[in-house]
């Protein structure tokens, strides 16, 4: 069975999806990987590529049907700082885009789903460390409260329909190969590559914002874990929480000038940092680890090194 499923990721011109769709290839085969977003990706890609909305619900039954999808990976999201300079795309992106999904395996077209909720399901309600699993959710952003209707209606179509739909919180993801875009937590992808261009970097978030982060690698490797769990090991429908390190601008910083003593932080803070402000520091993952085996391998210095390592390459300095 495993050997035949054919997956399907929308949004795999994206942060994660750029590097989701290539591990999804190495592993179950590039003819078995079919990646769909807005646009053309920018270089060819070894996967069958699709160009499609999420919101377009015929062409991608069309798309589910041509290649007999059984996995689909929903990545496709106004993050969220875009989410609040758009609040009805947002909105009709990730909560539409979530539903045809959903409606597609309800329809028995589709048989697994992964869905990424976020930690802005929290707010300021919240407790700020170690937050457990089971807590007060009560988001302050359009894409929180999207994140956390979708959590429902996940868990709603799981036990309604027995939907096999599987969902972690992600945290802020950090790494190498791509870009994110519209996200509070991007300042910490920025601030590698001004750190090797400039040596310097003006920071949007506060010295001392602590955000719960977590390495590209890790979170690939969460993503692709959960979804190779058996069955019964899921025991969570909404969203797991999901926690690998945390850190603030300063950190980050000081990890950095480990490898660039010269490099410089400066901080102009925007309406970014007040999202930010709403969020916990650290999260507590004890059900995903003990539920289906997750555990990061990456602390902050092992990040750091790795993307500097990595972009040095890049940028051969
Ligand atoms: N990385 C996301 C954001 O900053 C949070 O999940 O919007």
């Amino acid at each position: 069975m495993s050997s035949q499923k054919k997956i399907l990721v929308i949004g795999s011109n994206g942060q994660i999806g750029t590097v989701l769709t290539k591990t999804l290839g190495q592993k179950f085969g590039f003819e078995n990987v079919i990646g769909s977003d807005l646009r053309m990706p920018d270089t060819p890609t070894k996967f069958i590529f699709e160009e499609c909305s999420v919101l377009n619900k015929e062409k991608l039954e069309r798309i589910i049907n041509r290649y007999n999808i059984s996995d689909v990976y929903l990545l496709a999201a106004y993050l969220s700082a875009k989410g609040e300079k758009n609040i009805d795309k947002a909105w009709d992106l990730n909560m539409n885009g979530l539903l045809h999904i959903l409606n597609f395996a309800k329809e028995k077209k589709i048989q697994k789903i992964f869905w990424p909720s976020s930690i802005a399901v929290f707010g300021p309600s919240t407790p700020k460390n170690n937050v457990p699993q089971y807590t007060i959710t009560e988001p302050t952003t359009i894409y929180g409260v999207s994140k956390l209707a979708g959590e429902t209606l996940c868990n709603y179509y799981h036990s309604k329909f027995g939907i096999d739909i599987r969902s972690i919180r992600y945290p802020g993801i950090i790494g190498w190969e791509s870009m994110p875009g519209g996200g509070t937590t991007d300042y910490a992808v920025d601030i590698f590559h001004e750190a090797l261009k400039h040596q310097e970097y003006t920071c949007f978030l506060s010295r001392d914002r602590t955000l719960p982060m977590m390495y590209m690698n890790d979170a690939i490797q969460a993503t692709i874990g959960i979804m190779e769990a058996q069955v019964d090991k899921i025991k969570i429908r909404t969203s797991y929480n999901l926690s690998s390190c945390h850190f603030s601008p300063n950190d980050l910083a000081e990890e950095i000038k480990k490898h660039i003593p010269s490099f410089k932080i400066k901080y102009k803070v925007d309406e970014r940092d007040t999202l930010a402000q709403g969020w916990p520091s650290s999260i507590n993952d004890r059900h995903a680890r003990n539920d289906w085996g997750w555990e990061p391998n990456f602390n902050l210095s092992q990040i750091v090194s790795d993307i500097i390592l990595n972009l040095r390459n890049r940028y051969k300095k």
